[in-house]
């Protein structure tokens, strides 16, 4: 009786704290249908899963979460493991070379996912990283509750956590060039406005502090007045014999140690963390964050409401989120807009729009296997009718690209 009591009261319980997660989406959502772009309550949600990542004095909080390379590894990692150090290794390195190709782009820079040990687990418990089990559960899985015809992955826990985090190499003892990007950089709108596009540089500086105009050059052209920015202001990381030795096996992070440096990096540099994303498979369509450095981290919509929990060299990265592919809406009643300059600029326009009108959800949302292109941009709501990622018989993957492109190795 006392058992059966408890039970109800757990029951209750979880039943109250479900519907307390769905109903807070809800209310955002509605919140975000009438709120001008920059909604606060939007904002204060992206901040929110920031924070406790955002610990200093590096990416500690983050150190002991799983690479895309153990994700994807033929065996878990045992218990007593020696794991690979963090950021392990960078993206798309546990594929052939064939495959890895695809994820250089013309512009690289040094990439790395990072799952935290909820993803990790229902991954590797799912065996999501299987080829062979996608094609199972695109059979015999779960229907998918939103798209007739498809079938959906174990949803993941709402613990989970997925980072991808983008990193440009800097001299210890010299200054090295590294692009900015403003938002009115919008230069080449039918084009691709990856980093080389940009209209500004400044000058690093790992070695003298001062932060005077330099002259300098980058991709080929001629800054005469770079700002010298001290290494303090960029969460960053040391790199050993070891790292430079895996980052320059991999042909994207190679490419960008030559754009940044001229040379190959070395034990001694220092990689200072650009940008990155963070999702956090919450309600809905879930949040999805996305924050990059700025000289001037305290100017616009994109800064101006950082809280102060986000404390140190943390406090220079701009910050937007977007939990809907739609709303809230944008000055122009478009659809929302939500992209990263070091991750989605680089993105042409295919005819709805470039990167710089993209939105997270939008194309996440598409992500299923087998796998299909990504691109072009998208805007808006979903076109299950028309667009072949919602195909019946195809199994949404949690809106992971990761894991709709196992490496070739594993099939
Ligand atoms: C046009 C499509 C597109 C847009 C827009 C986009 N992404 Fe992605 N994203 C991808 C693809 C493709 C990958 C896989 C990259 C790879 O493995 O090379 C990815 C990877 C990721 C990952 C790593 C996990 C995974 O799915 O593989 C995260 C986290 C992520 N993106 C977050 C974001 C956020 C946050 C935004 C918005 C600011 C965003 N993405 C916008 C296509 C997109």
């Amino acid at each position: 009786m006392r058992l059966s009591l408890l039970v109800v009261a757990v029951v209750a319980l979880c039943g109250s704290l479900v519907y307390a997660a769905g109903s807070s989406q809800e209310q955002l959502l509605g919140a975000i249908a009438h709120s001008p772009p920059e909604s606060q309550q939007l904002r204060r949600r992206g901040w929110s899963l920031i924070a406790p990542v955002a610990k200093l004095p590096d990416t500690g909080a983050v150190s002991g979460w799983y690479n895309e390379a153990e994700i994807f590894a033929r065996e878990a990692v045992a218990d007593n493991a020696t794991r690979r150090p963090f950021p392990g290794r960078p993206i798309g390195a546990a594929a052939g070379p064939g495959q890895r190709l695809q994820h250089i782009a013309d512009a690289p820079v040094i990439t790395f996912v990072h799952y935290n040990g909820d993803a990790y687990e229902h991954i590797r418990r799912h065996r999501l990283y299987r080829d062979e089990r996608l094609a199972e559960l695109a059979r015999s899985g779960r229907p998918d509750p939103v798209y007739a015809g498809l079938r959906e992955i174990p949803p993941l826990p709402s613990g989970a956590r997925v980072m991808m985090s983008a990193w440009w190499p800097v001299a210890a003892g010299g200054g090295t060039p590294l692009p900015v990007w403003d938002p009115e950089d919008v230069a080449r709108p039918g084009g691709s406005n990856d980093y080389t596009s940009w209209r500004r540089v400044v000058v690093v500086d790992g070695g003298d502090p001062a932060e005077g105009a330099r002259a300098v050059t980058f991709a080929g052209r001629y800054f005469a007045t770079a700002r010298g920015i001290s290494l303090e202001r960029f969460v960053r990381l040391p790199v050993d014999r070891g790292l430079a030795e895996d980052l320059m096996e991999d042909s994207g992070a190679r490419k960008a140690a030559f754009l940044a440096l001229a040379r190959p990096l070395q034990a001694g540099d220092v990689l200072v963390l650009v940008a990155f994303h963070l999702m956090a498979p919450d309600a809905g369509a879930g949040t999805w964050t996305t924050a990059w450095w700025h000289d001037r981290p305290d100017d616009g919509v994109f800064g101006a409401d950082r809280p102060l929990v986000v404390s140190g060299a943390w406090r220079n990265y701009l910050m937007d989120v977007a939990v809907d592919p739609v709303r809230p809406l944008g000055r122009d009643a478009s659809p929302h807009i939500c992209f990263n300059p070091w991750f989605e600029a680089k993105f042409p326009d295919g005819g709805q729009g470039n990167g710089l009108q993209s939105n997270c959800v939008n194309c996440h949302e598409r992500a299923s296997y087998p796998l299909t292109a990504f691109l072009p941009v998208r805007r808006g709501a979903a076109d299950p009718v028309n667009d072949p990622a919602f195909a019946p018989g195809r199994l949404r993957t949690g809106r992971l690209w990761s894991l709709a492109n196992p490496p070739a190795e594993l099939r």
